[in-house]
């Protein structure tokens, strides 16, 4: 939520930071605003709208310098306006503050500030550290930081400048990710490697707590309480290029079509045909205690949860452990009998979604061993946990998330086949499963030449106000999944349901303008579900249905049908998402609406 980049080097600092800004973009999309430091003085640019927006008012009154400060905003604190926008300047004039996440008790900290005699320009949080910093400084601007942050409830990833100090940028963590990027006669400061990778793949993630001065051949890292630290500098490990949307008209088309290698990249190594199960080394666990395990809760939110709901499933069939899900935010806050013997999981494709880091951190603070499965490699939650995998999915820039759920499930499936295989699992079922997981990519990449038809099936549809879409067992998150997707990117109210549980309420939203989607392919449930198809049918619903290839019975009832490739039916979900994710791009791209930076929406959660 919100990005943040700060360059200090030789290159000309606005297009430095206007580039990792477009980068950016996917984090934050309502306004945008940059600072530059040029012969003592602030060349300060905002603009509400689009990186574009910003772009247009830097090019009638251009901003110099080779130090500098950027943001792109996602409204917490006052709406989208050109006063709102970050960069925010201090009292004085002489101190420029670019923040992402909230300042909790910013009114009181006003309320002193305005009886001194402070006078604010915005309606925002961050111009109220932005003075508080200002009241602190005394000539040493990381020592002003410093002590603001002291006085700070909330979260931060902050970046700052002082018009006296063209040498140096201080950025700071509490909570919204920050890290520093390690060029030559450059350094950068960045909310998210994406928008500096093409400078430098050298990065120090900074921790919660962290303060860092750079300049521009050098950099220093201090706690919050003034202790040195010694940075651990990383490589990243993907490539400009990978961050780019190549003939694509949407990265979120390009992220679909992605799939068949991102499961490929899920699977890589893990899989071991002797033994007819999955090997995942990142979790840390011996074999007597993965033997030991009884209980496992996924934590994750939105799409994620999704993936975790079908990691339920897999687990209870493949393993017979027992397993929940549970949305981060509630558990987070909830008081849930976790014992020794529980594994808890942490689902996040970005690894800094706020609430279930917090989950993460509430679990570790009682004792429990917390494990992840995540994209982002470095991120926050990566680095908390005591173990996990890695998604390597790659950078998913679009908004709806889409191939990493397909890498979630893909996991949770080969996490599934391990803990069985300890278990009940025989090595025959075992194998057989391993072995047909194999075959997903090539099924995924004949659902994908399908993209015309289901294009069409988008445009037939694309102006109802309302949808359901509905499933049962394996498929019953994906119906979820489905929903959210298309509400997302195209605001058409849509509703995931049980297939069966939608005469307990939804049928009375059945009528001929209101399609249903049934995920339904052939499977120990497809009769029952058949059954729920006629009754909507029977309320003249118009109905679209996920189906096996080859099962004319099914396509028989349907108005329109989406075909997937047989597979096992505890792999289903790994196929009949793909139509859902194309039905609901193509839905979008014919209302109009942009589907990579949906209305509201930003891609990593990272405020409560
Ligand atoms: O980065 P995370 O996986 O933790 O993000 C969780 C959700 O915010 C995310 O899945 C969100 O629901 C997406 N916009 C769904 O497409």
């Amino acid at each position: 939520m919100c990005g943040i980049i700060g360059y200090i080097g030789t290159k000309p600092a606005p297009n430095v930071i206007l580039e990792g800004l477009r980068r950016l973009e996917y984090r934050g999309y309502d306004s945008a605003g940059i600072v530059t430091l040029n012969n003592g003085q602030f060349e300060l640019r905002k603009k509400t709208g689009r990186i574009n927006d910003l772009a247009a008012v830097l090019k009638k009154s251009p901003a110099h310098g080779h130090t500098g400060i950027g943001h792109t905003r996602w409204a917490t604190h006052g709406a989208p306006t050109d006063a709102n926008a970050h960069p925010h300047l201090d009292q004085s004039g002489k101190i420029a503050l670019v923040h992402n996440g909230v300042i909790e008790n910013h009114q009181s900290l006003k309320d002193k500030l305005i009886a001194a005699g402070h006078q604010f320009l915005s309606q925002t949080d961050t111009e109220v550290l932005a003075h508080l910093i200002g009241n602190f400084y005394k000539g040493d601007l990381t020592e002003a930081v410093r002590l603001a942050l002291k006085d700070i409830v909330g979260t931060y990833g902050i970046a700052c400048v002082h018009v006296d100090h063209p040498e140096i940028i201080v950025g700071a963590r509490r909570g919204s990710p920050l890290l520093l990027g390690i060029g030559r006669n450059e350094n950068f400061l960045a909310s998210d490697v994406s928008a500096i990778i093409a400078h430098t793949r050298r990065v120090v993630y900074l921790n919660d707590f962290e303060l860092v001065t750079l300049t521009r051949d050098d950099f220093q890292v201090s706690t919050i309480e003034a202790a040195t630290v010694t940075p651990q500098v990383r490589e990243v490990e993907y490539a400009a290029e990978e961050v780019e949307r190549g003939k694509f008209p949407h990265y979120m088309l390009k992220e679909i079509f992605e799939q068949p290698r991102v499961v490929e990249n899920a699977l890589r190594g893990r899989i071991v045909h002797d033994e007819a199960t999955a090997r995942l080394g990142g979790l840390n666990l011996s074999p007597a205690d993965l033997r030991a395990v009884d209980r496992i809760i996924f934590i994750a939110c939105g799409t994620a949860l999704h993936a975790g709901m079908v990691g339920k499933y897999v687990l209870e069939e493949l393993a017979r452990i027992p397993t929940e899900t549970d949305y981060a935010s509630e558990f987070r806050y909830r008081n849930s009998p976790i014992d020794k013997h529980t594994l808890v999981f942490a689902i996040s494709q970005s690894g800094e979604t706020i609430d279930t880091l917090a989950a993460v951190r509430e679990c570790r603070r009682k004792g429990h061993k917390t494990l992840g499965i995540v994209n982002s490699v470095g991120s926050t939650i990566a680095r908390e946990v005591d173990g996990g995998t890695y998604m390597h999915a790659g950078p998913e820039i679009g908004v709806a998330a889409t191939k990493t759920f397909l890498s979630q499930i893909t996991i949770l499936t080969l996490l599934a086949v391990l803990m069985g295989r300890m278990r009940h699992l025989a090595s025959t079922r075992g194998a057989e499963i391993l072995k047909e997981l194999e075959t997903i990519p090539g099924k995924i990449e004949r659902i994908l030449q399908q993209t015309d038809a289901i294009q069409k099936v988008a445009q037939k549809y694309c102006d109802a106000k309302s949808f359901l879409f509905l499933a049962r067992q394996f498929n019953f998150p994906i119906a979820l999944e489905g929903a959210l997707k298309l509400k997302e990117i195209s605001y058409i109210h849509a509703e995931g349901y049980p297939a069966a549980e939608m005469k307990h309420g939804p049928i009375a939203l059945v009528d001929p303008h209101t399609p249903s989607v049934f995920i339904a392919p052939r499977n120990s449930v497809s009769d029952k579900t058949m059954a729920n198809i006629e009754e909507v049918k029977a309320r003249k619903g118009p109905v679209i249905v996920v189906a096996t290839e080859g099962d004319t019975a099914t396509a028989q009832k349907a108005d329109d049908v989406l075909y997937i490739p047989d597979t096992n039916e505890c792999l289903q979900p790994l196929l009949t998402v793909i139509p859902l994710q194309l039905l609901a791009y193509h839905i979008a791209v014919a209302r109009g609406c942009d589907v990579d930076k949906p209305r509201n929406l930003a891609k990593s959660v990272t405020v409560e």
